[in-house]
Parts: structure tokens; C-alpha cells; sequence
């Protein structure tokens, strides 16, 4: 049976999840704007304690995704059982894609070790793995780095990630002490995808659309995750797929980011009931459009403390 939760006419596009931003939200206005093939939650916090396991507010945006786009449901946490029954309660809510986050390099923020912190007690983690897989009935990955301080981790654990019943398998090919410094090793990622018959996503630094094309020639990965690149041009997918070109010259790259913010503008006041949480919102948004032209720009928007005076500043700026 294909567990995989895309078609296989073409190599699939994922929005990656990353925690305060990718929320339901910005996710409607990515599959409405650029189509990914998949689109991810923000990581959802499982917790020991079976009275708090997961947030209801968690568990009431899995429920209310309806877009025929997949929604995966990335959970965090480091105890079978806890997970299990987490993974019960997604699938209640009617999700039956699940991944497993053994990336964030911030593992200790909650009880426990979590996140990319798993990677340091292999054996530990591939019994959670596997007895997870049984609580799944969907497909079922994770979202690894290549290691936690050693880059070559990732070939001890490959065979055990395929007998634990991974589906698909998302490597960001850096080590969890590395967090985002230094270059991603997409060399590292061909290697494991000549090692491995899982299906590997290519994620890091894919932030346009050569790059983009290049590691699905060149690598043999059955798709790609864009993260940072996604959150600075949403339209990167459409470029990747060759159906939009590959760069824009100046004044049509505002204008994108006119129309990108301007749609957000609109859709972040009802997300967040009110003014100025949603405005706190897109500013962190903001950080991640990195164009050296703009930043005075944008730190002026940054500033900008209603959603009207922001607007304003937005069409001086960026608007044609
Ligand atoms: C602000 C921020 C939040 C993130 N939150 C998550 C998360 O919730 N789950 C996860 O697996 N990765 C998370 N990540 C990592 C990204 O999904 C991705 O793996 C990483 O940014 C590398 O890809 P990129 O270079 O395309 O951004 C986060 C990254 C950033 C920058």
C-alpha cells in the first residue's frame, strides 16, 4: 500500500513547518498562492502529562484543515506512550499523515530531551520509532538533521529507520550543534539517497529556484522542503516547477511583496483577534525577507504600531 501523502507524477513541493510562523493562516495563503504539494503544522508540543497532552487549540486547527492539500502534523515530544495517544487524538481529528521532529536544536526548552536531542540516544529513539509506526495508520516520517554532533549519523541510523516503518524520511543536512550555522551538505543528502529505498526530501537553504532545480536533478530526492526561502518568496514553488521565471527584476519583486503582505494584512486580524498581535505577527514575518534593498523599508514597517499606518507605509513602499 502507497503510504505516501502525495502523488507520484511529480516530485513533491513541501512548506516546511517552523514554529510561530507557519500557522494556519499563512498556510491558506501558501496553498492558494503557490500550491505546495504538502504543508506541514508548526510543531505540536506533546505533553508527559496525559491531562495536558495536547492543546486544544492544537487539536482544533488539525480538525478544521480542509484544503484538498495535505496537512502533516508534525509532533514533538520524546515518550511512546504520550506520543501514541497524541497520535491517536490527530487521527481522531482527522489527520493521517503524521511526522516526528528529531530536528529543532532547542530540545531541552521543554521536559525532557526532544527534537534533535533524540539523535544522542540512537537505541532509545528507534524504540520509539517503532512502537509510534503502530499507533499510526497513515504514513508516518520524520524530520531529522544528518546527526546530532557527527554529520555521519544519519548511515548508522538509515537501516533502522527503515525497519522502524518510516514512509518518507526529511533530512536538513546539518548536525543539531551546528543549529543554522555553516553550509547545509546537500552532498551529504545524494549520499543518503544512494544508501537508502526511503524516499528522501531534500530541506535547507533552497532559496531559489536553481538551487532548487538542481538538487532534484542532480540528487535523486523525491522532493524538497522549503523553509526560510518559502517565507521571503512564496512564489519560489511556482518558480521550482518552472512555471514562473526563476528571478524578477526589482520593481515587480515589490510589487510581490506588496500583494504577499496586503493578503496577509487581511487574514491575520480574524486569525489572531486583533490589531496588534497580528501586526506583531507579520513583523516577525518581515525578518525572513532578507533583499539588502529593503531592509530600511522594512524596519520602518517594523515600527508601524496600527494595522491602517502600517498599509500605508506598505503602498509608499512597495506598491506600484
Ligand atoms: C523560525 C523557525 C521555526 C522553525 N520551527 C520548526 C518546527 O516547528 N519544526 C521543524 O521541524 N523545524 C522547524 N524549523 C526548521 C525548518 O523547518 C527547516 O528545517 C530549516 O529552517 C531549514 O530549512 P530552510 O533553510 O529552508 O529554512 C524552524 C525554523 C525556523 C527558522
Amino acid at each position: 500500500m502507497n503510504m505516501l501523502p502525495w502523488s507520484s507524477d511529480h516530485p513533491p513541493l513541501m512548506l516546511a513547518p517552523m514554529q510561530g510562523l507557519t500557522n494556519d493562516a499563512l498556510r491558506a495563503y501558501f496553498i492558494e498562492q503557490a500550491a505546495p504539494d504538502l504543508v506541514f503544522t508548526e510543531f505540536v508540543r506533546v505533553h508527559k502529562q496525559a491531562r495536558k497532552r495536547i492543546a486544544k487549540a492544537d487539536l482544533a486547527e488539525i480538525a478544521a484543515h480542509k484544503a484538498a492539500v495535505p496537512l502533516v502534523v508534525q509532533l514533538i515530544g520524546n515518550s511512546a506512550e504520550a506520543l501514541a495517544e497524541a497520535a491517536a487524538r490527530v487521527q481522531e481529528a482527522g489527520c493521517r499523515h503524521l511526522n516526528l521532529n528529531l530536528g529543532c536544536p532547542y530540545g531541552r526548552m521543554t521536559t525532557g530531551a526532544t527534537g534533535g536531542e533524540l539523535l544522542r540516544d540512537p537505541a532509545k529513539l528507534i524504540e520509539l520509532l517503532t512502537s509510534l509506526r503502530q499507533a499510526i495508520s497513515g504514513s508516518f516520517s520524520v524530520k531529522c538533521r544528518a546527526g546530532y554532533d557527527d554529520p555521519q549519523q544519519i548511515f548508522q541510523l538509515l537501516p533502522q529507520y527503515e525497519d522502524c516503518g518510516l514512509d518518507y524520511l526529511i533530512l536538513h543536512p546539518r548536525t543539531v550543534v551546528q543549529k543554522y550555522a555553516g553550509q547545509v551538505d546537500h552532498q551529504l543528502t545524494a549520499e543518503v539517497v544512494a544508501r537508502t529505498r526511503l524516499p528522501i526530501i531534500a530541506n535547507g537553504d533552497i532559496n531559489d529556484a536553481a538551487t532548487g532545480q538542481r538538487l532534484l536533478a542532480e540528487t535523486g530526492v523525491a522532493g524538497l522542503m522549503l523553509g526560510r526561502g518559502a517565507l521571503a518568496d512564496p512564489l519560489l514553488f511556482r518558480r521550482i516547477r518552472g512555471e514562473l521565471p526563476g528571478q524578477v527584476a526589482e520593481a515587480q519583486r515589490r510589487r510581490e511583496l506588496a500583494d504577499y503582505i496586503e493578503n496577509l494584512l487581511e487574514r491575520y486580524p480574524v486569525k489572531f483577534c486583533g490589531e496588534r498581535q497580528a501586526l506583531m505577527k507579520l513583523k516577525d514575518l518581515l525578518n525572513f525577507i532578507p533583499d539588502e534593498g529593503l531592509q530600511r523599508e522594512l524596519k520602518k514597517l517594523k515600527r508601524a504600531t496600527t494595522v491602517n499606518s502600517f498599509r500605508t507605509l506598505l503602498d509608499r513602499f512597495f506598491s506600484a
